[in-house]
């Protein structure tokens, strides 16, 4: 089975996602490490709680130099001898030689219809641009930030008094069922 690490920023509601359902087997593949950039992210306690491995590289003592925290997650999850990578509410940009490591083999979920609403604030983005719909992308990483193959995405309908939070929580939801069916997709495409 695919071992896959998961590299996330914050709560890790899509990790928690992708790890159960690899536990339920409707993702043939084994969860072998969480890892953050950040130390505080509520992702990691809920990660250990799923019975996970977990790991953090600090990005603030790198003050800014991409290659070396690069070179420190690199090492990290080297260790854990991972095939497949998947971001999930990761929001470091990665350096190309990073990405080339598992060139194909990288995962993303962005809450915006790619090729619309690349980078930050994408439901703000949506909503100030008037869409009626938004919604979510899982797509291979490549060099070019949120610009690499989509492999799935799921729309949500704007509403008229939506804030950006309001449409937010909405795609999250769909985001739980999309990432999962992405993985398993790509799990079994690559046996
Ligand atoms: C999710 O909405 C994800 O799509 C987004 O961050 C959130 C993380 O939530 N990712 C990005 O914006 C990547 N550029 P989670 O930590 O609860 O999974």
């Amino acid at each position: 089975m695919p071992r896959v690490a998961i590299l996330i920023s914050g709560g890790g509601s899509n990790m928690v996602t992708l790890v159960k359902a690899m536990h339920m087997g409707a993702i043939a593949a084994t969860p072998v490490l969480v890892l953050s950039n950040n130390p505080e992210a509520g992702g990691l306690a809920k990660a250990r709680d799923l019975g996970v491995e977990t790991a953090v590289v600090d990005h603030r003592p790198f003050k800014g130099d991409r290659a070396a925290f690069d070179a420190a997650m690199l090492a990290v999850l080297q260790k854990a001898q991972p095939d497949i990578i998947c971001c999930a509410g990761f929001m470091r940009i990665l350096t190309a030689e990073f990405i080339d490591h598992w060139a194909g083999k990288m995962l993303n979920i962005h809450p915006s219809l790619l090729p619309k609403y690349k980078g930050l604030n994408t439901h703000q983005r949506a909503i100030d641009a008037g869409d009626k719909v938004a919604g979510v992308s899982v797509h291979v990483v490549t060099s070019e930030l949120d610009g690499g193959p989509v492999l799935g995405q799921a729309e949500v309908e704007v509403r008229e008094s939506d804030t950006a939070e309001d449409l937010g929580a909405r795609v999250l939801v769909q985001e739980h069922i999309l990432y999962p069916q992405v993985l398993a997709n790509f799990v079994k495409r690559d046996d």
